[in-house]
């Protein structure tokens, strides 16, 4: 294998389940590089694990799945293969759960909304009543904005947990409580590639939903790079582990708060107001980790 290896060109692999936007600028900006690219659909993998062969998936790996179980098992994976992959195993765990996330956050002093942790509806009641109303419920696995709920008033809020209790998921049964931030209808998205904030938007909520979140029909709008939110993503960046990843941040009354890093971020609206080359930021990025 070694020798293959070093016989070869870098072989960039790249791992979907839907292939969007940024899975084709992907592959084209390898392309563009003259770099050979290994594109596996995630859904007609089927690896036996006492065998299993490393040379099918390239010399590095981008794993972009839009299943995160999908996506942290594959990482996993990779991993034992030793096969440098974006992001990390461990980066896309922390990432993927908002409670991992937000203690990285704390233990890096980053600033972040005040979150409290519950089991059940009943120590969820006494968050939301900590936290005062209202406050946000989330989901700790998620993304889109989806099952994130205001919890307006304690009979709204036990109607909502209830509702929760009956999810047969056992991740919805994490309640992850945090204060609502009182913030102008808009958020900061920053894409950090390696130790570089590459580009950024402000993300304005449409008119219909308080969440910021371009799936809900938010906007991109252009924002420069300043340093007071780039130092802040690189920290949180590499709080999580590090790699190329989607740092959302809120303008609270006190300064900005990282509320989460994303791990397989989207940039097709991101694409539209900036001019950098962002899939290709990512290719670069990905055969410098290439082992020599
Ligand atoms: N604590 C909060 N206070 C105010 N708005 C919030 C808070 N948490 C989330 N939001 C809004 O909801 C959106 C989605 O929340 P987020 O934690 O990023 O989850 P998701 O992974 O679903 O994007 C955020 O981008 C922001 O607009
Ligand atoms: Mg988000």
């Amino acid at each position: 294998m070694g020798g293959i290896r070093a016989m070869t060109e870098p072989q960039l692999g790249l791992i979907y389940d839907r292939v969007r936007l940024e899975e084709k600028a992907i592959m084209r900006a390898a392309r563009k590089r003259g770099l050979r690219i290994n594109s596996i659909d995630a859904k007609k993998i089927c690896l036996d694990l006492t065998t299993k062969d490393s040379r099918e998936f390239g010399h590095v790996v981008i794993q972009r799945c839009v299943s995160y179980f999908r996506g942290l098992h594959l990482a996993f994976v990779l991993k034992e293969m030793d096969i440098p992959t974006i992001n990390s195993f461990d980066t896309s765990q922390i990432c993927g759960d908002k409670l991992f996330a937000t203690l990285a956050f704390i233990k890096e002093k980053i600033p972040t909304p005040r979150t409290f942790l519950a089991f059940t509806p009943e120590e969820a009641i006494k968050a939301a009543e900590n936290l005062g109303y209202p406050s946000v419920l989330k989901p700790v696995v998620g993304s889109w904005g989806r099952l994130i709920a205001p919890l307006k008033d304690r009979e709204s809020a036990e109607a909502i947990l209830e509702h929760r209790e009956q999810l047969s998921s056992p991740i919805f049964h994490i309640y992850y409580v945090q204060e609502m931030v009182t913030r102008p209808p808009r958020d900061i998205r920053a894409v950090v590639v390696g130790e570089e904030v590459v580009a950024a938007m402000h993300r304005h909520a449409a008119s219909n939903d308080w969440r910021t979140n371009l799936a809900r029909g938010g906007k991109a709008v252009r924002l420069e790079i300043t340093p007071e939110f780039e130092e802040l993503a690189l920290k949180a960046a590499k709080a999580v582990g590090g790699g190329v990843l989607g740092v959302d941040m809120m303008e609270g009354p006190d300064g900005l708060l990282v509320h989460e890093v994303n791990s397989t971020v989207e940039f097709k609206g991101l694409s539209h107001v900036t001019d950098v080359d962002i899939a290709g930021k990512i290719v670069e990025y990905a055969i410098g980790l290439v082992k020599k």
